[in-house]
Parts: structure tokens; C-alpha cells; sequence
């Protein structure tokens, strides 16, 4: 578990970078803010283009940040949402987050500021390894 005032730090940077979400098409801005072991802390938020496939959520923009700035291991991930109801990372993105830390803590915080947290493989058992005989 992370401790108190890194889990406010995190809150208030997805909260805060929420705000830069290029959404035009959804209109659903998505912020999120992933914590390094070494205490750092990478933003991301949803992108959206005209060609829809290329979408990418708000959390693997923060994850594909921290390890372009040379970071492998993350402990805990904020997600925020403009939402009325909790937003839980897509498949993709749990898939992608997994892969780095399984026990990674997920915060998520809806649009009145509630939050809950969980473990991150509580949402994804089992999920696929690449396991090469
Ligand atoms: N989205 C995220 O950024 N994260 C999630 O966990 C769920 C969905 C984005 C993708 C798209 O821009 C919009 O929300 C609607 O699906």
C-alpha cells in the first residue's frame, strides 16, 4: 500500500491531468497518474482521432510515458474520470499494466471525488504470459 500523501499526489495529478484529454469524439475525458517505485509519477490521458482505432486510454498513455522516461517498475496507478460511476481500466489496459506489476494499486476517483482502490489482478486472474517452451 502506498502511504497517504503519495496516494493524495496521485489523485490530484489524474484529477489534474484529466483535464488535457483530447476526447472530441467520446466527450469521456480520462486522466491517469502511475507511480515508479523510485517515487516518480507519469501522466497520461485518453487520445482520441477522427480514425477511431487509434484511440489509446488514458492509462497506457501514463504507462507508455513512465517507461519512455526508463521506468519498469510501477507500484500504483490513479485513474479519474469525468464520470458519475467509477471508470475500471479496458482490457487492453489492464492487460498492458499487468504485464509490468500484477500487485500494482489501482485508485479510481469519479467525477465527486469518491475513490476506491483495489489490486490490480483482482481484475485480471489468469491473465495471458508469454510462456515460449
Ligand atoms: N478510456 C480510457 O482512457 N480509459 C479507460 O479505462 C476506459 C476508456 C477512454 C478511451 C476513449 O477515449 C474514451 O474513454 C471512451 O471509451
Amino acid at each position: 500500500m502506498i502511504g497517504k500523501t503519495t496516494k493524495i499526489k496521485l489523485i490530484s495529478t489524474a484529477l489534474d491531468v484529466m483535464k488535457n484529454s483530447h476526447s472530441p469524439h467520446s466527450k469521456f475525458k480520462v486522466g491517469a497518474a502511475i507511480l515508479s517505485k523510485k517515487g516518480r509519477i507519469f501522466k497520461g490521458t485518453n487520445v482520441e482521432f477522427d480514425a477511431l482505432t487509434l484511440t489509446v486510454c488514458a492509462e497506457r498513455t501514463a504507462l507508455f510515458s513512465g517507461i519512455s522516461a526508463g521506468e519498469k517498475n510501477f507500484i500504483a496507478c490513479a485513474i479519474a474520470a469525468n464520470s458519475n460511476e467509477f471508470v475500471y481500466p479496458c482490457g487492453l489496459c489492464r492487460q498492458a499494466l499487468v504485464e509490468f506489476n500484477p500487485n500494482m494499486e489501482i485508485l479510481l476517483i469519479a467525477k465527486d471525488k469518491r475513490t476506491k482502490s483495489f489490486i490490480l489482478k483482482e481484475i485480471i486472474p489468469d491473465y495471458f504470459k508469454l510462456n515460449i517452451a
